[in-house]
């Protein structure tokens, strides 16, 4: 990791560390996936700083009317909207309303916005696999990528890292847990953890809506209770993750790639306040964490102006009202997704690429309410079993394996749609 190249750490005459302000400019953003929750929160952050930040490109896929509005208030020269329909929509709707950007479509616009020259940081929030190809690029084209889309990095770690290095990249971690250990590890990150001093990272998790049910008892539960996460309000995709734990599961895979760290020195603990968003353990037993209220604002400003501090409209926060802090140990009977996914990491090779495709075919299959919420595991554990891993050879080599990987899910899907 390294600073970003508005703002970059100079050693001072006192041989210390100090920033070079008289060299920071505006920085230039790109939101892909500016109408999700993750790109809904950067843009409050981004507003509360018009001095610092000025946003570039937007990127969304069905969403032309929210795009619109986006255009309104933020002015950015490009926008893309993936899909076909929806980018001609977008561009009526801007004619009608005076506002001059260049609308782009499909994954070439989505690339293009990722890469635009003009770009400093890239908010990679677009949701699943579908964002893989545009986080890469941004990667290649030596972004500071601030990464929201754990998909990616799940489905092609090494081809990521190895991009960031090749482009000069710089990857700032933005999902809560990881931008935690972030923060409890730098300035070690990406080196060898354990010459530093690192014994663990221990990765926090709410438990989502259903860490008190007995499995039985989940059979019949609806997407809108899978959704109705009690800490995180979030997008649909990521709380029935949260819901079934995958989420956890790809966040262990996320940190052995951001962190370099291996499978035996991540763990993940329930935390159910959602208070503590992940900690660091070091050999000498000193446990460092990071602590905020649960929103997502906190992360986004940290990796937005890093390695400033900046207001993020987060309150503070207040622990004799939280009161205590409690911890267990998951319950991997009742998530077999952590295991699932544990074992996809020491697999390796193609197997997260498999995880990653056949949960989010489960997914979309329990919200449109075919599949049952107990059957998303199942599916993914069938289509593991089903498909041998084998070495990543590229990036062409992940996409194939991602729809074989779609194929054997449909199957299975239909095969347990049929038992309901
Ligand atoms: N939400 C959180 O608190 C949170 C926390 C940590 C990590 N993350 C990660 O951040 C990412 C985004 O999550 P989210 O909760 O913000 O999701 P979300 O609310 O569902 O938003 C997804 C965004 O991606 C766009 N999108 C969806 N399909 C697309 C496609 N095929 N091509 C291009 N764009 C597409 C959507 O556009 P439309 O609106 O037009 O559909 C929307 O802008 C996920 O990887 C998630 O795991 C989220």
């Amino acid at each position: 990791m390294h600073s970003s190249p508005s703002c970059r750490l100079r050693p001072s005459s006192t041989n210390t560390w100090r920033l070079d302000l008289a060299n920071a400019k505006i920085k230039r953003i790109a939101i892909l996936g500016a109408t999700g929750s993750i790109g809904q929160s950067t843009i409050d952050v981004v507003l509360r700083h018009p001095d610092r930040f000025k946003v570039e490109t937007l990127t969304a896929n069905t969403n032309a009317h929210q795009l619109a509005v986006l255009c309104e208030v933020l002015s950015p020269s490009t926008v893309c909207m993936a899909d076909g329909e929806a980018a001609a929509q977008l561009s009526r709707l801007l004619e009608k309303k005076g506002i001059r950007a260049e609308v782009l479509t499909g994954e070439e616009g989505l690339i293009a916005c990722a890469t635009h020259p003009s770009v400093d940081s890239v908010m990679a929030a677009i949701v699943g696999a579908a964002g893989l190809k545009s986080t890469l690029a941004a990667c290649q084209a030596g972004k500071t990528v601030l990464l929201a889309n754990k998909e990616a990095l799940v489905m092609s770690g090494a081809l990521l890292i190895e991009a960031i290095q090749q482009g000069g990249a710089t990857l700032l971690p933005i999902d809560s847990e990881h931008n935690a250990i972030f923060q409890c590890l730098a300035p070690h990150t990406r080196a060898d953890l354990r010459s530093k001093g690192v014994r663990r990272i221990i990765l926090t998790a709410s438990g989502g809506p259903f860490r008190t049910r007995a499995r039985d008892s989940l059979a019949r539960v609806t997407p809108d209770e899978a959704c109705a996460h009690p800490k995180w309000v979030m997008g649909r995709k990521i709380s029935v993750d949260s819901a079934t734990m995958m989420n956890k599961g790809l966040e262990i895979i996320e940190a052995h790639w951001l962190f370099g760290a291996p499978r035996e020195q991540i763990e993940v603990v329930i935390h159910p306040q959602s208070v503590v968003h992940s900690m660091v353990e070091y050999v000498d037993g000193s446990v460092i964490a990071q602590l905020g209220n649960p929103d997502m604002r906190t992360p986004i400003a940290h990796a937005l102006a890093f390695p400033d501090r900046i207001e993020s409209g987060v309150e503070s926060l207040n622990l004799p009202a939280i009161g205590g802090l409690n911890f267990e140990k998951p319950d991997t009977n009742q998530f077999p997704a952590i295991r699932l996914a544990y074992e996809a990491l020491q697999a390796g090779g193609t197997a997260p690429i498999v995880l990653n495709a056949a949960n989010e075919m489960a997914v979309a299959s329990f919200l449109s309410g075919k599949l049952p919420f107990l059957a998303i595991t199942q599916v993914i554990e069938n289509v593991l079993q089903g498909s041998a891993p084998e070495p990543v050879s590229g990036i062409e080599h992940v996409l194939a394996v991602d729809s074989m990987a779609r194929e054997l899910a449909a199957i299975a899907i239909q095969r347990a749609c049929e038992r309901r």
